[in-house]
């Protein structure tokens, strides 16, 4: 069955929603994104998404193109146009339509994009199988702080760890992990402290980062917000990563090498089911 998408400001079959040519989307990867989960019909952390976005928008100078109400609205308009129960929300804004030139358009509407995804994402087999990751070098733009639509490295890291029979890639640059190829990468050291890269231009800035930091120091778990190496990985106790449609997801090998006892280890497994539990309470 078609599903409805949102395109600026209508909703119309997916065979008929279509943009520009010259939008600078198309022709610039002028534009950022959002993507944000569903589970029972209600959305996961509307609010963090809403503000990463905001940020995004700011940070290139681009017009906002709707309040974060109205933004909610259509969520909740998509969601129930195509009784959507789990899945995915995907929302793109660009800088819109203009004859294509390097600068910045002086008066463009932005152009909004919404489209949802069907897909069981609380019940995963690699939730309890674990993830197998390989590193690559991190060969993308400066500012990976910006969510921003240029993704054909993170696609060409993906390729390449299924040309090694894995799932994922860990990104690498002057020797430390920066993040996955879209998701952010953490280690569980032998003493239980769990590490992650500390914000910066270098990693985006992860919602369900934010809220599993939080709710592991809620847990009373030790968190160190810093850089780490793949040898460290090779030797922690645990290791995962988060993202709005992995949520936690356990990493069991990296480069070759076992991590612990090469099992889903005990802190990714809870922080996996305190992060599900809260979500579905708070989601709206
Ligand atoms: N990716 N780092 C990168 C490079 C990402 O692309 C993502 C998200 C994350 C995790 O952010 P969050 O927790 O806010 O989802 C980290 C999305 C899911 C995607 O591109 O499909």
């Amino acid at each position: 069955m078609s599903r409805t998408v949102y395109v600026n400001g209508e909703y119309v079959p997916e065979e008929e929603a279509k943009v520009s040519v010259f939008d600078r989307g198309f022709l610039f990867a002028d534009g950022v994104y959002e993507v944000t989960s569903v589970l029972e019909g209600k959305i996961i952390d509307f609010a963090g998404h809403a503000r990463r976005l905001a940020r995004s928008l700011s940070e290139l100078e681009m017009t906002t193109p709707c309040t974060e109400d109205e933004l909610l609205q259509i969520h909740h308009e998509l969601i129930a146009r195509n009784n959507l129960e789990e899945g995915l929300i995907y929302l793109q804004v660009t800088r819109g339509v203009a004859d294509r030139d390097f600068a910045y358009p002086e008066n463009a509407e932005p152009t909004l994009v919404l489209f949802t995804q069907s897909k069981q994402i609380a019940v995963s087999p690699k939730a309890e199988e674990g993830m197998k990751v390989i590193s690559i070098p991190d060969e993308r733009w400066g500012r990976r702080d910006i969510k921003t639509v240029q993704l054909l490295y993170p696609s060409m890291g993906k390729m390449m760890a299924k040309a090694a029979g894995v799932d994922d890639a860990w990104l690498v640059e002057d020797g430390f992990v920066t993040e996955g190829t879209s998701n952010n990468a953490y280690i569980v050291t032998r003493a239980g402290v769990i590490v992650t890269r500390h914000l910066s231009h270098e990693i985006l800035h992860g919602i369900t980062r934010a809220a599993v930091l939080k709710l592991a120091a809620e847990a009373q778990m030790t968190v160190e917000e810093r850089p780490f190496t793949i040898a460290e990985a090779q030797d922690a106790a645990e290791a995962f990563i988060t993202s709005a449609s992995s949520f936690v997801m356990p990493v069991v090998e990296v480069d070759g090498a076992a991590v612990g006892d090469g099992r889903v280890g005990p802190i990714a497994r809870r922080l996996r089911e305190i992060y599900l539990d809260e979500s579905r309470k708070k989601a709206v």
